[in-house]
């Protein structure tokens, strides 16, 4: 795996551990009702006939090598990304079983088995592409990042919940306009992002047993941290892979506001604080961080010359300063 599409950047998803005790003293006293609720829906399986692993997955039409690129690279991605979840919630499984938190254990058991049937399916559309992606390969290579479990909770409800949005986005744009759905793999999104949608709101749950993460100046500070990050990234993101978007059809600018808005009210639920967009403020921000983003990359592709490494280290400090702008924009009180 070496072509430079499927290499990995800055912008690839990472691996995740956290503070294991932490996790085993979580208190689900206050959220016991729909703790259970939400277990017992993961047991029903909703999806168990859905990701039928005959399914053929290869692509219906023929791609150019820029497309064709694009493609794979949004597969990797994703691929990579629901791998790492995987990972996250098999290992807190382990531990909590270790821990005497049975409950606890069976919940994030039953997320990993998701997260599986997800990256296999991902990594089913790569095979058809001739792509083998080695996961445990890969997990072992790269280093996992380690997370105090507040910034863990914070994170992943917020990457199940944008997920949830990008997956069914995308889904509903196709059903308006089914001429660029080129590959059978869009038609699996539909029930895919409702398992996204419910590790979003378990994740909640988790995130409301400890009430003091959510509270004053740490509640305040914590949303403002994960909403600015998982944004950035996001933006950032589809604005590197506009072809892949431009593939479906999708404005990806567009499409990167249609997402932001969405997590951000689903963020509502769960967070003290979001950001305020009806002013388009935020996104108008979100403009100038994707411009000087844009102009960096640029400054690499050109011809090199004397002036080049001051010119990208000017173009870096741009970009730094838009962000933490970007970070600084208004919020408002969730309830
Ligand atoms: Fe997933
Ligand atoms: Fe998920």
């Amino acid at each position: 795996m070496t072509a430079a599409h499927l290499r990995e950047d800055l912008l690839t998803p990472r691996f995740y551990t956290t503070e294991i005790d932490k996790a085993a003293a979580t208190c689900l006293e206050g959220t016991r009702e729909r703790f259970e609720a939400l277990l017992a829906e993961m047991e029903t399986d909703h999806n168990r006939d859905h990701f039928d692993r005959r399914a053929p997955l290869e692509r219906q039409r023929s791609l150019g090598p820029r497309e064709k690129a694009a493609y794979e690279s949004y597969l990797v991605r994703s691929c990579v990304s629901e791998f790492s979840g995987f990972l996250l919630f098999k290992e807190l499984s382990r531990r909590l079983q270790q821990a005497q938190r049975p409950e606890l254990s069976r919940l994030f058991q039953l997320m990993a088995r998701d997260e599986a049937r997800h990256a296999g399916f991902l990594n089913r559309a790569l095979l058809s592409e001739g792509i083998e992606l080695d996961l445990p390969r890969l997990s072992g290579r790269r280093p996992i990042t380690w997370f105090p479990l507040s910034w863990v909770l914070y994170s992943v409800f917020l990457s199940e919940k944008i997920g949830y949005w990008r997956y069914i986005l995308i889904k509903r744009h196709l059903e308006q306009h089914p001429e660029h759905g080129f590959a059978p793999l869009f038609d699996w999104f539909d029930a895919w992002c409702q398992d996204e949608n419910r590790h979003g709101d378990i994740f909640n749950v988790l995130l409301q047993s400890w009430p003091t993460l959510t509270q004053g100046l740490r509640g305040r500070w914590l949303s403002r941290l994960f909403l600015w990050s998982v944004f950035l990234t996001h933006s950032l993101t589809v604005a590197e892979r506009d072809d892949f978007y431009g593939l479906l059809g999708i404005d990806a600018s567009r499409f990167d506001d249609a997402v932001i808005t969405a997590t951000n009210r689903s963020a509502r639920q769960a967070f003290p604080m979001v950001f305020r967009l009806d002013d388009g403020r935020f996104l108008a921000q979100r403009d100038r961080v994707v411009t000087a983003f844009r102009q960096l990359a640029a400054a690499g592709a050109g011809p090199a010359t004397a002036w080049r490494p001051l010119d990208r280290l000017r173009l870096r400090l741009t970009l730094a300063v838009q962000a933490l702008a970007l970070a600084l924009q208004p919020m408002e009180a969730s309830r």
